[in-house]
């Protein structure tokens, strides 16, 4: 059901843990499975992002979705950054099961929520960045009713 690189980003996530002074830090959560994850960034002055971490208090999915996710943004600019979307990651772990999309949105959102933190305390504008939900169930819970 999972594919072997899921498999082993679940078994070992890799970048799991804190960054103190972080540059920026992003929680988000889907009120409806209770999953939370948080992203710790470290951006030097040229935008690039040095070190990156994280911790997820969630399923699986979730764990190895937010492993790959760091992979992916650590070393690149804060754009490049932007285009870490959670179909990105997915395709980066071979697929998910259609039960745990959501469990990436988890993943890009966190990133966001991390970008945007990171742009206000520098008081700067990130093109292309909206103000991150701190729950991704509500804006689900319509796209779901339509079923
Ligand atoms: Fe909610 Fe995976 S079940 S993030």
């Amino acid at each position: 059901m999972y594919s072997e690189k899921v498999m082993d980003h679940f078994e070992h996530p890799r970048n799991v843990g804190e960054i103190e002074n972080a540059s920026g830090v992003g929680t988000v959560g889907n009120a409806k499975c209770g999953d939370i994850m948080r992203i710790f960034l470290d951006i030097d002055d040229d935008g690039i992002i040095r070190d990156v971490k994280f911790k997820t208090f969630g399923c699986g999915a979730a764990v190895a979705t937010s492993s790959m996710a760091t992979e992916l943004v650590k070393g690149k600019t804060v754009q490049e950054a932007m285009q870490v979307t959670n179909k990105a990651v997915m395709e980066a772990l071979d697929g998910l099961p259609p039960v745990k999309v959501h469990c990436s949105l988890l993943a890009e959102e966190a990133i966001h929520a991390a970008l945007w933190d990171y742009a206000q305390k520098k008081g700067i504008v990130i093109e292309g960045l909206e103000k991150p939900k701190s729950d991704i169930h509500e804006g689900e819970e319509a796209e779901e009713e339509e079923y």
